[in-house]
C-alpha cells in the first residue's frame, strides 16, 4: 500500500515535470544583457567597418550580414579577390553559446575568433599590423578606444575583446518555440508540436539540445553512413590530430536555421527538407517520410527569434594617415 501510493506519487511528479519547460532539452534564450554599452557599440562599429580587410571592401558582416540571419546564404564564401572560400559560413546570432568557434572548434572563444578573418587571406586578407594602423590614424576611433580601455593606442586585442563585447548582444529570443517552452501553448500548431516530439523521440535531440539547439558538443558527421562531400574540410582532427576526431564537426546552432541556408558545413543542402532528411538517414538511420519530414521542417521554422535591431552605425571617416584600400593588389 505504502509502495503503491509511493510509485503514483512518482508517476504524478514525472507526468507535471514533464510539462515543465525546466525538463525539455531545449531552453529559451534570455534577452541580450549589454555589460559595457561603450565596448559593445565600438564593437558594432567594428564588426561593419570593411577598412579591417586589405579591399577596404570586406567587413564581418560581408560574410555574416545581419539582414540575413548573420550569414551570407552562400555555399561557401567569398574572400578577398573573389576567392571561393572552402567552407560555409555559420551565423553570429547566438554564437556566444557555442563551446568554441569555428566548424572544427580551433576558437576557443568570440575574442580569440574575431583575429582570425582580418588576418586569414582568404577573407579579409589584412595583417592584425595594418588593421590597427587604420583605427590609430583615424581620431574618432582612437578616442572612442580610449573612453573604453583608458588607452588611444589600439590594440588588436582591444579590436577582438570589443567585436567579442558586440557579438555577445548577437542573441534571438522570443521565438514562437521559446514562448511554447515558457507556457504559452497556442503558440505552436499541432503540425509543429508534432514536429517538435518527432524531434525528440527520433533522437535529434543527442546533439542538437539546450539553450542554442546545438553549438555544445562535436559529432561525426555520417554515423551510420558516409558523408559523401567534395568538401576537403575534415573536421576536428584538423585541431587534434586524432584520428577519431575525422569528420567530426561542432553541431550547427539550430537557432534561426529558417534563415541560414544552405546547410552543413560544405554548404551542400539547400533546403530544410534536404538537411533533415540527410541527418536521418545519415546521424540516425532512418528514413523519414515526406510527412514527418514537413513537420520536423515546421517545427524547425518556430526557432526564428527576434532579429537583433538597431541603427546601422556610422562609421568615423578615413584621414590623410589612413592606409589606402588596396582593392586589386
Ligand atoms: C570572407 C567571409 C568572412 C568574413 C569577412 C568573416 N567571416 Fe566569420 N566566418 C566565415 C567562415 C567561412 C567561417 C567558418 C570557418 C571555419 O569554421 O573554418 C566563419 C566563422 C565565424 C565564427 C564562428 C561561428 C561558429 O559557429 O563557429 C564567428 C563568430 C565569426 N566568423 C565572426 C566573424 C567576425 C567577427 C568577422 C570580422 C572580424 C568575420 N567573422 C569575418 C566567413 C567570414
Ligand atoms: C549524432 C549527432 C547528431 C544527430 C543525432 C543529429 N544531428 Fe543534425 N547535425 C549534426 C552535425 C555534426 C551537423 C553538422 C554536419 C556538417 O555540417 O557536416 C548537423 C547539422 C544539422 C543541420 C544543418 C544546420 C546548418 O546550419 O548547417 C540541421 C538542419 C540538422 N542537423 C538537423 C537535425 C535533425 C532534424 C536531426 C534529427 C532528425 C538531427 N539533426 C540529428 C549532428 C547531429
Amino acid at each position: 500500500m505504502k509502495l503503491g501510493s509511493l510509485t503514483a506519487a512518482l508517476i504524478v511528479i514525472s507526468i507535471s515535470t514533464s510539462w515543465a519547460a525546466s525538463s525539455e532539452p531545449i531552453q529559451p534564450i534570455p534577452a541580450a544583457s549589454v555589460k559595457n554599452k561603450a565596448k559593445m557599440e565600438l564593437g558594432k562599429k567594428l564588426f561593419f567597418d570593411p577598412r579591417l580587410s586589405k579591399s577596404g571592401f570586406i567587413s564581418c558582416n560581408s560574410c555574416h550580414n545581419l539582414s540575413m540571419g548573420g550569414t551570407d546564404n552562400l555555399q561557401t564564401s567569398i574572400g578577398d579577390h573573389w576567392q571561393q572560400g572552402p567552407i560555409n559560413s555559420p551565423t553570429v546570432l547566438n554564437s556566444s553559446m557555442n563551446l568554441a568557434q569555428f566548424w572544427d572548434g580551433r576558437a576557443k572563444d568570440l575574442k580569440e575568433q574575431a583575429g582570425g578573418p582580418i588576418a586569414n587571406p582568404g577573407e579579409m586578407a589584412f595583417t592584425h599590423e595594418l588593421a590597427v594602423d587604420v583605427l590609430r590614424s583615424i581620431p574618432q576611433y582612437r578616442a572612442e578606444f580610449k573612453r573604453v580601455f583608458g588607452s588611444d593606442d589600439v590594440k588588436i586585442d582591444m579590436v577582438t575583446e570589443a567585436i567579442a563585447a558586440f557579438e555577445e548582444t548577437l542573441v534571438t529570443p522570443d521565438s514562437r518555440f521559446d514562448k511554447w517552452l515558457k507556457g504559452d501553448r497556442k503558440a505552436l500548431n499541432n503540425t509543429e508540436l508534432a514536429g517538435y516530439r518527432l524531434f525528440k523521440d527520433a533522437g535529434c535531440v543527442a546533439c542538437h539540445n539546450g539553450t542554442a539547439v546545438g553549438g555544445g558538443s562535436f559529432q561525426k558527421m555520417g554515423l551510420h553512413a558516409d558523408y559523401k562531400t567534395a568538401s576537403k574540410a575534415e573536421g576536428r582532427i584538423a585541431v587534434t590530430g586524432k584520428d577519431a576526431d575525422r569528420m567530426n564537426f561542432k553541431v550547427p546552432i539550430l537557432r534561426n536555421v529558417e534563415l541560414t541556408y544552405p546547410y552543413f558545413h560544405d554548404g551542400a543542402a539547400w533546403t530544410l527538407e534536404e538537411a533533415v532528411d540527410t541527418m536521418g538517414r545519415l546521424q540516425l538511420g532512418r528514413n523519414f517520410s515526406k510527412d514527418e519530414i514537413g513537420k520536423i521542417v515546421a517545427f524547425l521554422k518556430t526557432l526564428t527569434g527576434t532579429q537583433p535591431d538597431f541603427k546601422l552605425p556610422i562609421l568615423p571617416p578615413s584621414t590623410d594617415k589612413t592606409p589606402r584600400p588596396r582593392p586589386f593588389q
